[in-house]
């Protein structure tokens, strides 16, 4: 299949994939978080492509995305009370919210779950084309399964070339992490996936907030997964990827001292110099906002010099670091070194 580079600036691109998608087609689209790729939502065949061009696993359901708030009341049984503050406050934004579902939701998109997941997105372009497509989008992450989540159009084609009908090209995400996802569907409400709004901000509209074991913890063995996806090994590089957890001079000593053939740092901007093996950053140390935006690309590039075993600076859980500390520790199979 030829896959049609777009134009995300470019009004005749955008209608172009409202076309696409329209027709049953998948197109990567840029939002503020990651590319998604995106299907006709009400379209239980189109939204099977989108497991098939990402080789996703089949219980592994799909965000729905609108571009109006209004939107979701065909797509959920019931609007609650919560679910329009947590709107009013975080949509359009990064923020995804699991409600039971109504009929018009296909299997094939929540995965065989009585819920579905909904978000407005913030980003114009996203909006434009799911105005243009006339019908609200399900849309994961564009990457192939496993790997890291496209942070840039380049990143989509990379895996999805040939496989897909178009590409949406945006420029970089804002966010650079997936959004956050919470359920509604359970009492007190529950985080299931930390991203661009964090706990806090979560708990000033809702009080409580439980933060799902998951988040920062492996399944244990036979434990079933809140969010399914979160029982996936995730966003992971060719490369072993271990999270080294100390200060600055530890890391560098622990680094310098198993400087092996293969030997790469992720390590935090301004700290290269002191590094014996090659090293890429991602972002200040305090800057977790920076750090969210370049993890993924980082990930990437780091196949691409091939590393082999990657140190990674380990990230301070909190605030949005919550999400990359979550994103990383995947990418790492949970695999840290204590050295504080
Ligand atoms: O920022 C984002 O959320 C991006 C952009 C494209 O919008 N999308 C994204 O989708 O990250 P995906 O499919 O890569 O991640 C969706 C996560 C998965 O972990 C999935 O298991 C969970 O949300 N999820 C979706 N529907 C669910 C449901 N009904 N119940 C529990 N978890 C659900
Ligand atoms: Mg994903």
């Amino acid at each position: 299949m030829h896959t049609e580079k777009l134009d995300a600036g470019c009004p005749k691109d955008i209608a172009r994939a409202g076309e696409i998608l329209r027709n049953g087609g998948l197109v990567g689209i840029p939002t503020e978080t990651v590319y998604g790729l995106a299907a006709n939502a009400l379209d239980g065949k189109a939204v099977s492509k989108i497991f098939a061009a990402k080789g996703r696993p089949a219980d592994n359901p799909l965000i729905v995305h609108i571009s109006e708030f209004s939107q979701i009341y065909p797509l959920v049984e019931t609007v609650p009370p919560v679910a329009e503050r947590l709107a009013e406050r975080f949509w359009p934004g990064p923020f995804t919210m699991i409600l039971p579902k109504s009929a018009i939701i296909p299997d094939e998109v929540s995965a065989g779950l009585p819920t579905v997941a909904i978000r407005f997105p913030s980003h114009p372009a996203a909006q434009a084309v799911i105005d243009a497509a006339g019908v609200p989008l399900a849309a994961p992450s564009a990457n192939t399964s496993g790997k890291p989540s496209p942070t840039l159009a380049e990143h989509v084609i990379a895996d999805m070339a040939g496989k897909i009908d178009a590409v949406l090209d945006g420029g970089p995400c804002n966010v650079g992490v997936e959004s956050t996802v919470i359920t509604l569907a359970s009492n007190p409400p529950r985080l299931l996936r930390p991203g661009g709004i964090t706990p806090e901000e979560l708990q000033s509209v809702l009080g409580e907030i439980k933060i799902d074991p998951a988040v920062l913890n492996p399944l244990e063995e036979g434990e079933k997964a809140s969010s399914p996806g979160m029982k996936y090994k995730h966003y992971s590089p060719k490369a072993n990827v271990i999270l080294v957890d100390g200060d600055f001079d530890q890391y560098c000593d622990y680094v310098n001292t198993h400087k092996e053939e293969g030997v790469m740092a992720l390590c935090y901007d301004g700290e290269e110099a002191s590094l014996e093996v090659s090293a890429l950053s991602y972002g200040g140390e305090k800057d977790y906002q920076q750090q969210a935006r370049e993890l993924f690309d980082a990930l990437r590039e780091l196949d691409e010099r091939n590393a082999k075993v990657v140190y990674a600076r380990c990230p301070k859980p909190e605030g949005v670091g919550l999400a990359v500390y979550n994103r990383l520790i995947r990418a790492a199979g949970f695999e840290v070194i204590q050295l504080g």
